[in-house]
């Protein structure tokens, strides 16, 4: 019988941060196909969290491989501040002549605006909100661990980490056509706060 684990993320688990970023990309679904450059999505939504505040991440491995993640960030205005001074100008530089020949789809495209959109001068409703729902967090697990109670287990390890840290309130993003995760963040005790062009923001007490 396969054994699966948690436990606290390593900077080894860099690649696999990005892999199964890219393979659950897509709404939930493997996002391989829509990408020429196979690190862009996981350059913003999961490896920065690695660096910034690696206590909260945690990984979900079977029999010793990494397949399934939960990154948080306690303070997201720090958070986003960090990666406007430190992890986008690399990003913003790299990405600024990508060849559009190279761009192989809109969400591709849209990936790659994310580097340019100024994260910091958050405006006075965005700061009341931070107050309330400090942290944030993205979860990922592969096909392969999905359904056996490890996303769970994940949230649960994430917000015991959180309650460490004196931090009570958490949000998260998630696309409008992702009803999978959106009904698993309801389990976890999630609600939705407001809805966004892209999808749903949702925010939970700990
Ligand atoms: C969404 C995701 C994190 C859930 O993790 P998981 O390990 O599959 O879920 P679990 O087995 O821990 O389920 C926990 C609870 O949520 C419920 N749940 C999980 N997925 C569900 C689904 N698709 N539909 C309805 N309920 C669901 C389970 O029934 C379970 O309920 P219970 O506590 O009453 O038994 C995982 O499936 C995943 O990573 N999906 C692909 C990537 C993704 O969509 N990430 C979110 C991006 S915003």
């Amino acid at each position: 019988m396969a054994a699966i684990a948690i436990r606290g993320a390593e900077f080894s688990d860099l690649p696999y941060f990005y892999e199964i970023c890219l393979k659950t990309g897509g709404a939930g679904n493997d996002a391989s196909s829509l990408f020429y450059d196979p690190y862009i999505i996981g350059q913003y939504y999961a490896a920065p969290y690695l660096f910034f505040e690696r206590d909260l991440c945690f990984v979900a491995e079977m029999d010793g491989v990494p397949q399934g993640y939960v990154a948080g960030a306690s303070d997201t205005s720090a958070f986003n501040r960090w990666l406007e001074s430190e992890w986008l100008p690399p990003l913003r530089r790299r990405y600024q002549n990508y060849a559009h020949e190279k761009i192989k789809t809109d969400v591709e495209k849209n990936s790659v605006a994310l580097f340019y959109k100024k994260l910091d001068p958050a405006g006075e409703a965005e700061r009341s909100f931070y107050k309330t729902y400090p942290a944030h967090l993205h979860i990922d697990l592969l096909p392969s661990l999905q359904g056996k109670g490890q996303g769970k287990a994940l949230i649960k390890t994430l917000f015991a980490a959180l309650v460490q840290k004196n931090v009570h309130g958490v949000h998260l993003g998630v696309s409008r056509t992702n009803a999978g995760a959106i009904a698993f963040y309801r389990k976890m005790g999630f609600a939705s706060l407001k809805e966004e062009k892209w999808g749903l923001v949702m925010g939970a007490y700990i």
